[in-house]
This record gives C-alpha cells, structure tokens and sequence, in this order.
C-alpha cells in the first residue's frame, strides 16, 4: 500500500510540475482552480478540519482504528482520508442529504467546501506547508470524567471483552434504581462513561435504555448514546425524561477486542430534577413503526418494510435513530398528516443509510424539529437487502425473518418527542410562522 501510495504521489507530483509550466503559459483563469490547490496544507487548511471533525475518535484514547494528530500521523492515511471523506463514510453520518430536513444538532459531517480542500490536498501531494501555521492542539474534553455534573445517581456494568475474535453486540442490564426512586424521577442531565483509558479502548458504543419488560423491549424508555466523546445530554431547561420507579437499565453495547483480554467498566450518570419539580414538557424515545412478525426476506431480494406510528397527542419530534440489522440498507421517516375530509398529506422527514456499526441519533435542530398534529401517523420505511451487493450480509443464499439475533432483522426507529397541548402546539406553529412565512401553511 505504501509503496502504491508513493508511486501515485511521484506521478501526481510530476502532472503537477506540468501544471505549474502551464500556468506561466496559459491565461490565469485557466489554472486558478489548480494553483489554488497547490496552496492548500496541513498545516493552514487540513489540521483545523481534522482537529474539529475526526481527532475526537482519531486519537490516542479514542474509538478510531488510528490517531490523526499531527502530520506525520495523517501522511500515510490520506489517499484512504480522501476515500473515506469524499464517499462520506467519514465522519460517521448517513443521513440521506437529498431529502428532508438537514439541520441537526449533532451534525458531524463535513461541508460540501471542506472536502473538497481535503480532496484537493491530497491530489496536490498532501504538502505539509509552514508549521508556523498549525493551530494550537486540541484540548479534548476527558472522557473518564462527567461533564453533567455530579450524578444523583450512577449505575455500573461490566463486561469482558476477550483477546481477539469479531466485534460483539449484546444488552447488559442492570437493577441498580429499583427501590431508589419513590414514584420515579425526572432526568434533568445524563451521561455515559467508560470508567478507564483501557475500557474506552473496546468499547465502540453503547446505548442505554430504561425497561420495565426484558419481553417488550418496543416500550423501552431509550436514555442516551455514547460513542466517542459525544456522550452527555443535559435537556433544555422546560424539558425531561421521566425514569418510572420500576424500571431496569438496559445498556446496548458494541465492543471490539483489542489485544488484551479486557474487562470494560462502563457507567451510567443521572442528575434529576428536584423531587418536587415536574418539567413543562415530559420527552420520550421509544422504538416506533415495528412490524417484526412480517419480516420476509428471501435470499437474495431486497425488502421493503412499513411499519406505522400514530400519534395520540401533539407533539414536537426531536430524535430519528433508525434501527436495523446487518441486511439493513436504508429507513425513512415519513409523516402523514391528518386530513379532515380530504387527502392525507404526507411528507419525507428524513432518510438515512443504513450501517450496523454506527447506530447515528440525528437529533433535529429546535427550529426545524417537526411539528406534528394529534392524529398524525409515523410512516417508518425500512429496505433490506440480501443481496451479496450488502457488504453487512453473511449468507446472501438465507431466508431471514425478524428476531433478537444479530443474524434476525429488525426495522424501527428509535423516535424521540415531547407531547405538547393544543395551546403549546399552536404556539409554536406561530412562532415557527413567524420564522419561516414561506411555509406558513405546511402542517395544514
Ligand atoms: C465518531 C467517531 C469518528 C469520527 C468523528 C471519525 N472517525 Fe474515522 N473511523 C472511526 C472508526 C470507529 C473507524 C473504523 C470503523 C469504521 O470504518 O466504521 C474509522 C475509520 C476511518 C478510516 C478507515 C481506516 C481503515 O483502516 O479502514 C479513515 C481513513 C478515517 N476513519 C478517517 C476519518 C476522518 C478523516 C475523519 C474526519 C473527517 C474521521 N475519520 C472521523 C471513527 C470516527
């Protein structure tokens, strides 16, 4: 690979000579784009981006497969960074780009102009340029510490994680709130840690959930995500999650051996609200639109599942998290909106690709999260392909139906809202008018 890499440098190098005669000889406008290129380096241009969007997971503690701190880290990796940046698998963000809504909270994609500088780069040979230009290293925020805040509570697991062998997946649960809560709590910030630099080295995910029936896992209450060092979440000041008295905690989680035998050590931190407090808005995230029982994936095929939602109340949707197996390629969120009379309106919220290793919350932005009527119905359109064109399928030969195993399918979303009343819904249909006149009109 190296010496591949070099060879396509040296002729990359020599066009780019060419290219540089050429400008003396041509027009400007000709190779404006191209001189302009050459100007591009690490240090001035790349390493911001990188320091920003990728060190997170790509450093010494974190869940990337290799740091990229400083040149000579990155050096060897940039025709891959370039591959990976421009096909959009990195950073981890599958959100369908052509339809819906874009603006999220946690949007951690690169734009359109990032990576084309990044492309660029590469082409012109990935020059380092004037170290005198390189920003300050960042300073990340330790992940082994809480940033909530000291927890009310916490709640521990551990797992081992062995030598080597394939990535795991699996569900820990965890009894340690039953009795501790009188008629239950309203979370007011939580947080998911790895308790040590080794535990953080296996752990690629993990998600908790509160469960009241190990059997129904569709009226789990989801929690919070950690993956990297995005791991906390403090609710905007009107808002909670109600953790019910008698509910166990159910971490999901995806662990990757390392080397070492390891024994992971993760911990879940709650700070509540006081006792007395009751939040103006009570969220939920809840696995929506299953239609398990009707998986049917002949080998081979490609599937298209339905499942639907209805929504009893008003409500603001905060959260899509689609959620499949590894035949699993790509869900959408469509509402249908209620029609007195006439014909249902319908709109594509969001769509994302589907990869097993990455299970991605898009958490929408306040002023674009969705605003749905009572009576509205979430339309959870899930494909499955098992074809060998799926690089997540094991056997493209297997008929493959819906169960817990990874090698089951499942198609739902994880669907985070809050329900509002009708004087909270229509206030905030005014003020969303008011921000937007255009689309006045658009919950009709
Ligand atoms: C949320 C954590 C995360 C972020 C942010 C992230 N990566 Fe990654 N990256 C990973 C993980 C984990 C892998 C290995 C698994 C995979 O490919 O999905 C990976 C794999 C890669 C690979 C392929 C390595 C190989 O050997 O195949 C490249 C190249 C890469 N990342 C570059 C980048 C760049 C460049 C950025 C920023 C623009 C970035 N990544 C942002 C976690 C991350």
């Amino acid at each position: 690979m190296a010496g591949i890499t070099s060879r396509k440098m040296k002729v990359r190098r020599v066009i780019s000579w060419a290219v540089l005669g050429m400008m003396i000889l041509l027009p400007s406008t000709l190779t404006t784009a191209q001189s302009a290129d050459q100007n591009i380096t690490f240090a001035r241009d790349i390493l911001p981006i990188l320091q920003e969007n990728c060190q997170d997971c790509h450093r010494d503690s974190g869940i990337g497969p290799m740091s990229l701190m400083n040149y000579a880290e990155v050096r060897p990796w940039a025709p891959l960074i370039q591959y990976k940046v421009v096909n959009r698998e990195m950073p981890p963000w599958h959100i369908d780009r052509t339809i819906g809504l874009q603006k999220f909270k946690n949007d951690r994609s690169l734009s359109d102009e990032e990576i084309a500088m990044i492309s660029a780069w590469v082409n012109a040979g990935a020059p380092e340029g004037n170290t005198a230009d390189m920003p300050a290293p960042m300073e990340f925020a330790d992940v082994t510490a809480w940033s909530i805040g000291e927890p009310d509570v916490v709640v521990n697991w551990e797992y081992t994680v062995p030598e080597s062998g394939p990535d795991q997946w699996g569900e820990l649960y965890s009894r340690e709130l039953i009795g501790k809560m009188q008629n239950g709590r309203y979370i007011k910030a939580i947080q998911t840690r790895t308790v040590d630099d080794a535990s953080r080295r296996v752990v690629h995910h993990a998600l908790s959930y509160a469960t009241k029936d190990r059997t129904q896992p569709q009226n789990d209450q989801f929690l919070v995500e950690y993956a990297s060092g995005k791991s906390a979440e403090i609710y905007p000041g009107n808002s909670g999650v109600l953790l019910e008295h008698d509910s166990e905690i159910r971490l999901s989680y995806h662990v990757h051996p390392v080397g070492v035998e390891t024994n992971a050590k993760i911990q879940l931190g709650i700070v509540f609200y006081p006792e007395d407090v009751v939040p103006e808005y009570r969220r939920w995230s809840k696995m929506l639109g299953y239609s398990g029982t009707l998986l049917d994936i002949p080998g081979g095929e490609v599937v298209r599942n339905d499942g639907y939602v209805y929504f009893q109340t008003n409500a603001t949707i905060t959260a899509f998290q689609p959620h499949m197996h590894a035949l699993g390629a790509y869900q959408c969120l469509e509402l249908i909106y209620p029609s007195a009379g006439g014909t249902a309106k319908t709109e594509l919220i969001s769509c994302a690709n589907w990869d097993y290793n990455w299970h991605t919350i898009y958490n929408y932005a306040d002023d674009v999260a969705p605003l749905v009527p009572k009576g509205t119905v979430g339309h959870i359109i899930s494909y499955m392909d098992n074809t060998d064109n799926n690089p997540g399928n094991h056997d493209a030969r297997n008929w493959t139906g819906d169960g817990r195993r990874t090698i089951d399918e499942m198609a739902f979303s994880w669907i985070g809202w809050y329900s509002m009343t009708d004087e909270q819904y229509l206030a905030e249909l005014e003020r969303r008018n008011a921000l937007n006149p255009g689309l006045a009109s658009s919950n009709d």
